[in-house]
């Protein structure tokens, strides 16, 4: 594929909310954000994605907005992003947005409007639809895993509107040419503002089959899941298409779709010379714990060798065609220590280096979600009222419904929860964790008694932290960029608790995913990181990993 520009770039993931409370209100803002930039720029990433800050009634913490064009307030003003972008732009970073353009919030103008008068321009810029004798039009389930994607307009006769994810967040109908060209209006304006480009949510929910027929159920509710008839639809690709002619295309700007229900044969479409999108993410093996990423209560019993056979189908299938983006954490996932380190006796710094290298080597950018780069993990909550997430509660419910005792349903709720990765940020040991002075945070802190935190880790030059800087200077380091950045992906066949991988000419990736000491072939060379200590050869201890440059790769 030919060089772009955003092959180079180390994204980071700042969830606006819970990364630093500058004005001590417990939610963190952009003057938080800019006051930790010398901390990010420091550990070397490049990009920082930011999760939504447009104006929201916070319904899904952002992923509902009300005002595409102004900040929320809680988070600052529009001189507070201004201020950002620029400062950032000194420390050579730059700033994508996140972009929510297959709802809005119910709080939004638009639906205010559609809704006050039937007859108004606004009402087809949603999906509104006749009920079937006060029933909903159709039997499909919300994305968030429990209940109709429909509700029932209040104050009219058997009319519902139609939403993918929650109530509060009415679908825009993508069929609406007027609608459609307000929103590239809108995208190419934050452009003009600055910014490099975008994370684009739920994009290929877009586009709905036309006949909005009910389908097969798949649960004891008697629905069936939205995105059968949702998700990656045909014909989705006029829109996308468009989209990416009318915005992004014309400022070279960096775009990573969240395009769930994307086949590896389809990513031509999505991702190749012509794509609609620089890079999208892939879920395979985000879901590996998971029959569906949107059922928790449906567990799989994975072992390393499946994940390893996902992780090479994700890397081969996407180099054939395009660019990757490398992810393990994200505001919607768990945190990776807890989901794929399977010994509770690494789920410490051990368990967070070997990932580390195990994903960021990966061919394509990384993306760091805020937390990783020390190790944070899981919450616990005890109850179910501590849950602020809008899917924990429907999953928690749906989980009930389907036959599971509340203590399974708790347990499911607490081992995929959104807020795990969404507690304040750690940034010490002082009152809330250097989150803020001492206001009561959104969200709760973990309880556990010793929490990973900046400042100690940036004291300790074998922390977390540590090696990420490590990892980000290598990939960085002229003498291996060629490999880091541009080299091919290529398969290292090993140990059945090994994934081992190369990249270009002379790199070499294995880790040991189990609590097994294992002897494996491993060729001599030049360790340039290692997660222990010590290197005996052929061989890797516990949820080892190393990083070998070797004379020449097969
Ligand atoms: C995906 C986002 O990442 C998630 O947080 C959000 O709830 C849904 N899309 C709806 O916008
Ligand atoms: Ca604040």
């Amino acid at each position: 594929m030919t060089e772009k520009w955003w092959q180079n770039e180390i994204f980071y993931q700042i969830y606006p909310a819970s990364f630093k409370d500058a004005n001590n209100d417990g939610i963190g803002d952009l003057k938080g954000i800019i006051e930790k930039l010398p901390t990010l720029s420091a550990l070397g990433i490049t990009t920082i994605w930011l999760s939504p800050i447009y104006c929201s009634p916070m319904c899904d913490n952002g992923y509902d907005i009300s005002d595409y064009e102004n900040i929320e307030p809680k988070f600052g003003t529009m001189a507070d992003f201004n201020h950002l972008v620029a400062s950032a732009k000194k420390l050579d970073i730059k700033i994508i947005m996140d972009l929510v353009i297959n709802h809005t919030s119910d709080q939004h103008l638009w639906f205010k409007k559609a809704l006050k008068n039937p007859n108004s321009p606004y009402r087809d810029y949603y999906i509104f639809k006749q009920g079937l004798n006060g029933e909903a039009p159709n039997n499909w389930r919300s994305n968030f895993g429990k209940g109709s994607s429909w509700t029932k307009v209040s104050g009219e006769d058997n009319v519902f509107y139609h939403h993918v994810f929650s109530k509060h967040q009415p679908d825009l109908n993508w069929e609406n040419p007027r609608m459609r060209q307000e929103i590239y209006n809108m995208i190419n304006r934050w452009l003009a503002r600055g910014v490099a480009g975008f994370r684009v949510d739920a994009i290929t929910f877009i586009k709905k089959d036309q006949d909005f027929a009910s389908i097969e159920p798949d649960g004891v509710d008697g629905l069936g899941k939205v995105k059968r008839k949702a998700e990656n639809r045909p014909e989705i690709e006029k829109f996308l298409n468009e989209l990416n002619e009318k915005t992004f295309e014309q400022s070279d700007a960096v775009t990573i779709g969240e395009a769930s229900g994307v086949s590896y044969d389809e990513l031509g479409q999505f991702i190749g010379e012509k794509g609609y999108f620089s890079m999208i993410f892939d879920f395979h093996y985000a879901d590996i714990d998971v029959y569906s990423g949107s059922e928790w209560y449906r567990k799989t019993k994975w072992t390393v060798k499946e994940l390893r056979d996902e992780i090479y189908h994700s890397q081969l299938s996407i180099q054939k065609v395009g660019w990757a983006a490398n992810f393990l954490e994200n505001h919607d996932q768990p945190r990776s220590i807890n989901k794929y380190i399977k010994d509770v006796n690494y789920q410490g710094s051990y368990g967070a280096k070997t990932l580390g290298i195990l994903f960021f080597f990966l061919r394509g950018c990384p993306f760091i979600y805020q937390g990783q780069e020390i190790g944070m993990v899981n919450a616990a909550r005890t109850q179910i009222s501590d849950f602020n997430d809008v899917s924990s509660h429907d999953n928690y419910e749906r989980a009930i419904e389907e036959g599971f005792t509340e203590k399974e349903a708790l347990k499911f709720v607490n081992d995929r929860s959104r807020d795990n990765g969404r507690v304040p940020f750690h940034w010490n040991n002082d009152r809330n964790h250097g989150f803020n002075r001492d206001h009561k945070p959104w969200l709760a802190f973990s309880t556990q008694d010793k929490l990973v935190n900046v400042k100690d880790e940036r004291k300790n030059v074998k922390s977390v932290w540590y090696f990420y800087k490590r990892m980000i200077e290598i990939r960085k380091n002229p003498t291996y960029s060629a490999d880091l950045i541009s080299g091919d992906f290529k398969v290292i066949e090993s140990n059945e608790n090994v994934i081992a991988y190369g990249r270009g000419e002379k790199i070499q990736i294995y880790v040991n995913l189990s609590s097994k000491v294992v002897e494996t072939a491993i060729p001599h060379g030049n360790i340039l990181l290692n997660t222990y200590e010590d290197y005996t050869n052929n061989t890797l201890f516990p949820y080892q990993g190393i990083l070998i440059e070797v004379d020449k790769n097969e």
